[in-house]
C-alpha cells in the first residue's frame, strides 16, 4: 500500500538511497535533514542519482508538531552516525541520536503516524565473542553511539501503543555505493583504499566477525518492514542482514585484494585495534519480512564497489568529504557549525 512516508536523514549514506527506492515502490517522501553532508556527493554513472523531494530542512532537535502532521509512517536515519563521531563530544551524540530521536517519536506519535521504523544497530551487541548473537541476546553497548541506539530503541518503545508501532532494525556493518558515499565502514574503505594506494590495510589478524550488509539490501528491509502486517513487527528489534552476511575481517579483505588487481593485504600490528567480534543470527527477519530477500553477496557488493569508485583518487580518499568524522571536524574548523553542532546557515557548508 502506498504511504506518505517521511524519512529524517535522508541527505545521508542511506538515505540517499533510500529516496529512490522508496519512491520506485509507490510510496510519497518528504525528507527531513540539516545537511550536514549534502555536498558530499558521488557523481559516478553507476551511482543511482540524488532523487529531489519535498523536504523539511531542520535540525532533529528543532522540530515542531507541524513537522509530522499528514505522514503514515516515519523512517528515522538522521544520527551522528559512527562511534568516532561519539568522541568528538559525547553531549552531541547523546542530544541528537537519544533526546532528538525520543523528541521525534513523541511527536509522531502524537500527529498520528502509525508506523516508526528506526535505524538501529548491530553494534550493540559489543564484542561478543565467538558465540552468535540474535535478538534475545544481552546488550553490552561499548560506545557513545551503541549505547545512544539501546538508549533510543527503549524510549521509543515505552511509546508504542494501539496505534503506535515503532520497529528496530538492527543493521550490519553496511556498504555499497550511494550517491553520498561513506568510505569510514569496513568494506567501502577496503575497496578505496586498494584502488587509490593498492594497500588493504587490516589491524590485527583479521579474525573478528563482522555481519555485513549492502545498502540496497538494507532499504528493502525497511520496505518489507513499512509493508509488513502490524502484529508480525510492532515493538520488535530484527536483525537485518542475511546467515551469508558474517565475514571475518580477513575474508573481506581476500575478496578485495582478489578483485583489484596488484593490490595486496597489510597488516599492521596495532595495539589499539578494533577487538569487537560478533556474528549475527538473521532468524528472525525470515520469519517476520518473508518477502525480505537479501541480493548482495560479498563479491557482487564489491565488484559494484570497484566500478563505482574507479576513477576515485587518493585525495578524495583520503580527504573529509567521504568520512564523517573529518567532514564534521572540517565544518567545525570553519565555523560552520555551532558550539551545538548546529549549522550556522549564513556560512559556507560546501568544500
Ligand atoms: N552506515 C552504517 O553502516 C550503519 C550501520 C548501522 C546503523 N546505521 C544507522 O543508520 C542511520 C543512517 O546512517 P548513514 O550511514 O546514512 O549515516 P550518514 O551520516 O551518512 O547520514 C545521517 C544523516 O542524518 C543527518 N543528521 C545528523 N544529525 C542531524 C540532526 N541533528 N538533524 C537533522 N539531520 C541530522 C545528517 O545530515 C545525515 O544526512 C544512522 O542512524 C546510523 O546510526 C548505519
Amino acid at each position: 500500500m502506498a504511504c506518505r512516508v517521511l524519512i529524517t536523514g535522508h541527505l545521508g549514506y542511506l538515505g540517499s538511497v533510500f529516496v529512490p527506492r522508496f519512491l520506485e515502490a509507490g510510496h510519497s517522501i518528504t525528507g527531513l535533514d540539516t545537511g550536514y553532508f549534502e555536498p558530499c556527493r558521488l557523481e559516478d554513472p553507476e551511482v543511482p542519482a540524488v532523487r529531489a523531494v519535498p523536504e523539511i530542512r531542520k535540525d532533529l532537535r528543532d522540530l515542531a508538531a507541524s513537522d509530522l502532521r499528514g505522514f503514515d509512517a516515519v523512517v528515522h536515519l538522521a544520527a551522528l552516525s559512527n562511534d568516532p563521531i561519539g568522541n568528538l563530544n559525547s553531549r552531541w551524540t547523546t542530544e541528537i541520536n537519544e533526546a532528538g530521536t525520543l523528541r521525534l517519536a513523541e511527536l509522531a506519535r502524537a500527529a498520528g503516524v502509525s508506523r516508526f521504523l528506526f535505524s538501529s544497530s548491530c553494534i550493540m551487541y559489543g564484542a561478543a565473542g565467538q558465540g552468535e548473537v540474535d535478538e534475545t541476546s544481552p546488550l553490552d553497548p561499548k560506545t557513545d553511539y551503541a549505547r545512544s541506539k539501546v538508549a533510543s530503541e527503549r524510549s521509543i518503545s515505552a511509546l508504542a501503543s494501539d496505534s503506535f508501532s515503532p520497529v528496530y532494525l538492527r543493521n550490519g556493518t553496511i556498504y555499497g555505493l550511494s550517491a553520498r558515499m561513506r568510505l569510514d565502514t569496513v568494506t567501502n574503505q577496503f575497496v578505496a583504499s586498494a584502488l587509490t594506494t593498492g594497500v588493504v590495510a587490516i589491524h590485527g589478524d583479521g579474525t573478528p566477525w563482522r555481519p555485513v550488509v549492502h545498502v540496497e539490501d538494507v532499504a528493502s528491509a525497511f520496505l518489507s518492514a513499512l509493508d509488513a502486517p502490524r502484529e508480525r513487527i510492532h515493538d520488535r528489534a530484527i536483525n537485518v542482514g542475511a546467515e551469508e552476511s558474517n565475514h571475518t575481517i580477513i575474508e573481506i579483505a581476500d575478496e578485495v585484494a582478489r578483485q583489484v588487481k596488484g593490490a595486496h593485504i597489510e597488516r599492521l600490528s596495532r595495539p589499539d585495534a578494533d577487538r569487537r567480534t560478533y556474528r549475527a543470527r538473521f532468524e528472525l527477519i525470515g520469519k517476520l519480512l518473508p518477502g525480505f530477500r537479501p541480493r548482495w553477496s560479498l563479491a557482487r557488493g564489491v565488484d559494484q564497489l570497484c566500478r563505482g569508485l574507479r576513477g576515485l583518487d587518493l585525495a578524495a580518499h583520503e580527504g573529509p568529504k567521504y568520512v564523517r568524522l573529518r567532514w564534521l571536524a572540517s565544518l567545525i574548523e570553519r565555523g560552520a557549525v555551532d558550539a551545538d553542532l548546529r549549522l550556522v546557515r549564513s556560512r559556507e557548508v560546501a568544500a
